[in-house]
């Protein structure tokens, strides 16, 4: 018992000894192609595997200790000795299905070092060095005294040099729909408590924990972010600080037995990254996530493609309608509710007449598909009480005539977008899922928006715990099967994986539209360089009418942004799945605004970031892949083989093209550019030129910006149109709005 009774003094002293100092490293590892980078490593004298990285002279990641903590109670941190170091590089170019570039650089110096201990264990780190940041990884190969083993918390630190600017959001288990604190890294516990908003699902940690994409800025001035790519098989990282020793800790998600990762060797954990840019326009232009996935694992990719879509949902956010049926009954069971003996409550926004509305709007302005809410049974009661069975994904409402509506859809070239709500049961959603991708597939639809809404059954697990992440995994799998692209919402953020698996098209992980008047204004500036790293995001864009009053009279809240700041969304975020989520009716009051969301692409072929500020602007510039239009030209006559009736084809991308040119056949598309910019906050100016058009020749650009009096608070919809003839020789000084933004369409005069 003595040896318990010791004084807090006495205890901090030892557990201070405890503290291993980081070695010197003197040893270079790895140089980046360009030199720019250096990775350094070493051993402690306990055996600790340690890292740190330069930008030059400049220390940007001190020497940080790797390892695990195991639930057995042994660890894989120290008594390692290096066994092998293997030296490898790469230079090649692939071409993503859809995305940002036609072409991708791939470009790396690689370094797989193998460390074993005397007791057997065997760990290898694979380093690759790019000119613009680091990804590692922990290997477990298979001739290992580890077969099964479980974490219980990864040690990797990234020890900063500095009380860095960071843009973050809460660390959290469940959720990544917050807005993001602009503040030094010393001030994260004096805000993280009281930036959490009342989620249907989310669970903190520790009022010093934020989750990655994390963004940092050095006083010297560089970028750094620390992500993670190619989450597969392990759970999602947060990351915890420490102000005293200035460093980051992975923080893993717990499954519901409190166990951060079931391991088999031979394995691999994702890579862990951290970006190193001089410019913050670097950042955008960074590939690091998408490089460190695996390629493509589908063979057949003529099935994908971008959708731009509208959708019978925002008037069930605003209120305006609901998801639901019926107010008959206290509460509905799968199988059991008699929906077709209720008096509809007469507020159900998947009618058939609606949808049809929808389906008129969307063949009208040239979409190509109709996502619908609420069409299937069950929604009158799931919301905040955990239940099991609520959906069955497979039975629409009385009202709603999944054969014809679909067969309408088709005979005006738009196509309906399934939706399921898992209501976070994902042994539910996997009970029916092969019942239900064969629905969609029986009726022609080929792309379906997921969500995971609450908390999560199996009890206890969360959103990001490794169970979740192979849950996410076996959806997108079985769904390429069935030739069917996802967008999930309220899954985990994505780390790249969309290169291997291009059909997940979107995602939504983070605070988007839906959250109306709760959204910061210059929240857009910061999601490119945090949650859009790892992948599209389905931020639901184009939200015309910001006073909700007037969408659904009898609610309330305004949305801090112009209207032009919704244009400049199409360009600055880049998504193969982009909507134009406000009603109709709203759009049909502005539309000579609502003309650029009807022209503006969705995929292209090259991207450049012209002004870039987290928190404060974003100004892009996009060339549409025009390649894509004879592509899919012919990809409809290629796929016409009975098992799905594909009916979109050259009609989907015509949007793409100039007016008089919506002809495909032998057609040689003109030019086109768009541009694109959001505003922070602040009323600003930004200055840019037009030197990336083709020399020589000459351009309309038609410019929508923020009317001098606009403003996200006083004018929000006040706009000027202005359409003039440029050239690249053209330099613009444009107004920003408080909350605002531009857009300009440029199209070559022939
Ligand atoms: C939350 C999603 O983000 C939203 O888009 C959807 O409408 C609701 N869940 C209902 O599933
Ligand atoms: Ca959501």
């Amino acid at each position: 018992m003595r040896k318990c009774i010791i004084s807090l003094s006495a205890a901090l002293i030892l557990a201070a000894s405890c503290v291993e100092k980081a070695p010197v490293l003197d040893e270079t590892l790895l140089s980046s192609p360009d030199g720019t980078l250096t990775l350094r490593f070493g051993l402690s004298t306990s055996g600790r595997p340690y890292y740190a990285l330069n930008r030059g002279a400049e220390d940007v990641i001190l020497p940080s200790a790797l390892g695990f903590d195991l639930v057995d109670g042994s660890s894989l941190k120290e008594g390692f000795a290096v066994v092998g170091v293997v030296r490898d590089s790469l230079d090649e170019t692939w071409t993503p299905v859809w995305g940002e570039e036609e072409r991708i650089r791939n470009h790396y110096n690689e370094a797989l070092v193998s460390l074993r201990d005397s007791l057997g264990n065997a760990m290898d780190l694979r380093f690759r060095l790019y000119d613009d940041g680091l990804g590692f990884r922990y290997e477990f190969p298979q001739e290992n005294r580890l077969v099964y083993f479980k974490i219980r918390e990864e040690l990797t630190l990234f020890a900063l040099t500095g009380d860095h600017t960071a843009w973050w959001v809460p660390g959290d288990y469940d959720s990544q729909e917050y807005n993001f604190k602009e503040c030094r890294l010393s001030e994260i516990s004096r805000y993280c408590e009281k930036m959490r908003i009342h989620n249907a699902s989310q669970e903190g940690f520790s009022p010093w924990g934020v989750q990655t994409a994390l963004q940092m800025k050095t006083d010297s001035g560089l970028y750094l972010n620390i992500h993670e790519a190619a989450v597969l098989d392990y759970p999602t990282a947060n990351l915890l600080y420490d102000p005293a020793r200035k460093t980051f800790q992975i923080h893993l998600t717990p499954d519901a037995e409190g166990v951060k990762g079931r391991l088999q060797a031979p394995c691999k954990t994702p890579w862990r990254t951290v970006m190193v840019c001089p410019r913050a326009t670097d950042v955008l232009a960074s590939r690091l996530i998408l490089n460190l996935n695996e390629p493509c694992a589908l063979e057949d990719v003529s099935w994908i493609h971008p959708v731009k879509y509208v959708g019978v949902w925002w008037e069930m956010i605003t209120g305006k309608t609901k998801w639901s049926y019926t107010d008959d009954y206290p509460s509905v069971q799968l199988g059991v509710t008699d929906y077709a003996a209720s008096t509809p409550h007469g507020k159900h926004g998947a009618n058939n007449e609606n949808v049809r509305r929808y389906i008129d709007f969307a063949a009208e302005n040239g979409f190509d598909a109709v996502l619908v809410e609420g069409w299937n049974e069950g929604w009158e009661d799931w919301f905040g009480k955990q239940k099991d069975f609520v959906f069955d994904f497979l039975t629409p409402y009385p009202d709603f005539d999944l054969p014809a509506l679909n067969a309408y859809a088709h005979s005006k070239g738009v196509r309906l977008v399934m939706h399921h709500e898992s209501s976070s049961s994902t042994l539910n959603y996997e009970r029916w899922m092969e019942r239900a991708y064969t629905l969609m597939d029986q009726y022609g639809y080929d792309a379906v928006k997921s969500g995971y809404v609450g908390d999560i059954i199996p009890y206890g697990e969360h959103h990001y715990s490794q169970p979740l992440i192979n849950h996410y995994h076996y959806a997108i799998v079985e769904a390429a099967k069935h030739h069917i692209m996802v967008n999930a919402h309220e899954a985990v953020r994505p780390t790249g994986l969309c290169r291997t698996y291009p059909n997940m098209i979107g995602n939504e992980s983070a605070m988007g539209t839906e959250f109306r008047a709760r959204i910061n204004p210059g929240h857009t500036t910061i999601l490119p360089f945090t949650r859009l790293q790892g992948g599209p995001m389905d931020y639901t864009p184009g939200i015309f009418e910001q006073d909700m009053s007037i969408t659904a009279p009898g609610q309330s809240g305004k949305m801090h942004h112009t209207i032009c700041n919704q244009l400049g969304l199409y360009v600055t975020f880049y998504s193969p799945l982009q909507m134009a989520a406000d009603l109709p009716e709203n759009y049909a009051r502005f539309p000579d605004a609502f003309q650029f969301i009807k022209d503006v692409a969705v995929d292209w072929d090259k991207s450049l970031y012209l002004l870039a500020e987290p928190g404060k602007v974003i100004v892009t510039a996009r060339h549409p892949k025009l390649s894509t239009l004879n592509a899919s030209a012919e990809s409809l006559s290629r796929l016409k083989d009975g098992r799905k009736d594909v009916i979109c084809g050259a009609a989907r991308f015509v949007y793409a093209l100039p007016e008089g040119a919506h002809t495909l056949q032998g057609a040689t598309p003109r030019d086109v550019w768009y541009v694109g910019a959001v505003g922070g906050a602040e009323e600003q100016e930004v200055s840019f030129r037009l030197d990336f058009l083709t020399p020589g020749v000459q351009y309309e650009a038609t410019v929508y910006a923020d009317a001098p009096e606009a403003d996200y608070e006083t004018a929000p919809q006040a706009y000027t149109i202005t359409r003039e003839i440029v050239d690249e020789t053209k330099a613009y000084t444009l107004r920003i709005a408080r909350g605002g933004g531009f857009a300009i369409s440029l199209r070559e005069i022939l």
